[in-house]
């Protein structure tokens, strides 16, 4: 069960959509299972919260469901979690893990429902919730996508996957359109994509400047679908996928200095890694990062200027920011 498990994110936003074009369809619900022989194609199990006991709830889930994904459902007031399980869940199961979780934290035990998912066409569904999707100089799409890349725009080929990273998100995007900025001034040879998640960014990379390019995830999985991603778009001898907590792996390593580093994670790790960025980063060197939310912007800035890092854009796209810092270029008396 394990390897099916697919770590989704949380979506703000009334129309707030999991990271997967389907978060079942992520999870593998698809068929050899209990479920498909009854007729469905999974069980949901969902329970509606406050914004500060999502991360409570899906902690106490996660054992029992293959995935998870979260959204906000009113502005600013409700969530809906929803747990996904590939048979059908043992509510009593259900019940005590959300006891402990309450217990733990003294709050009121949360009502819940669990029901079948119908049964559902992947391939329709995954064409209606996942369209083809021109994104600056960009073309998204899947393996369904029949049509032809539009002329002067870059394919990227990605499916529903276990690995976050089709191009729908606002930091995703931001890390797009600062890549396609860069190439129109930079011609860039060692970069680095850390938190690749799909290999979106990494194949982006591999595709406008067709260079080698290391990919690194703490994510097993992600590290899979990367080099899968990279098979398919043609460019699996151009990339290079390492399972690796920020910096650590070797891959990570030996490919230093790196004149472009893209990282979309979250906050916390970005101001955290940033002394190993800088190490990491050639002088004169352009580093991307995103995955903060607007208001996290002040931390993971300051971490990077206490490395001497000069902040050269700031982008916001759905309350998601983009920053873009540059290396400054040795001066004579600078050390290595
Ligand atoms: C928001 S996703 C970004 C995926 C893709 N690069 C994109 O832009 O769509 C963040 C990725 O960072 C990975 N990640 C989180 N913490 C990490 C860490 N300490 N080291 C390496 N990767 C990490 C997660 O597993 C996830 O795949």
């Amino acid at each position: 069960m394990a390897s099916l498990r697919a770590r989704l994110g949380w979506r703000r936003g009334s129309r707030a959509r999991s990271r997967h074009a389907n978060p079942a369809r992520a999870a593998g619900l698809a068929g050899g299972s209990r479920a498909s022989e009854q007729g469905v194609s999974g069980y949901k199990i969902e329970l509606v919260t406050e914004r500060a006991a999502v991360e409570r709830w899906s902690a106490a889930l996660d054992a029992l469901a293959v995935a998870i994904a979260a959204f906000e459902i009113v502005p600013g007031g409700a969530w809906r979690i929803e747990a996904y399980a590939l048979e059908p869940p043992d509510e009593n199961a259900v019940r005590a893990a959300l006891r402990t979780a309450a217990e733990a934290a003294r709050v009121a035990l949360p009502g819940f429902h669990v029901q079948p998912l119908p049964p559902v066409d992947w391939l329709a569904e995954n064409r209606r919730s996942f369209p083809a999707q021109a994104l600056g100089r960009f073309f998204i799409h899947g393996s369904h996508h029949d049509g032809r890349v539009p002329a002067g725009r870059i394919g990227l080929r990605l499916d529903a996957a276990t690995a976050f990273g089709s191009g729908e998100h606002a930091t995703t995007r931001g890390c797009l359109d600062a890549l396609a900025r860069l190439a129109k001034r930079t011609r860039v040879r060692r970069p680095l994509d850390l938190g690749c998640g799909s290999g979106i960014l990494a194949l982006a990379i591999a595709k406008l400047w067709r260079t080698r390019v290391r990919a690194a995830d703490i994510d097993p999985e992600a590290v899979r679908v990367t080099r899968d991603n990279a098979a398919l778009n043609g460019v699996a001898p151009l990339v290079r996928a390492a399972r690796s907590d920020g910096y650590r792996a070797r891959l990570v390593r030996a490919g230093r200095p790196y004149d472009v580093i893209v990282s979309n994670i979250l906050a916390q790790p970005l101001a955290r890694f940033a002394p190993a960025l800088r190490r990491h980063l050639a002088r004169g060197g352009t580093a991307i990062l995103s995955g903060l939310l607007v208001a996290q912007e002040p931390p993971v800035i300051a971490a990077q200027r206490r490395q001497g890092l000069a902040l050269t854009r700031v982008s916001r796209r759905d309350g998601w920011s983009t920053l873009e810092f540059r290396r400054r270029r040795a001066r004579p008396a600078d050390p290595i």
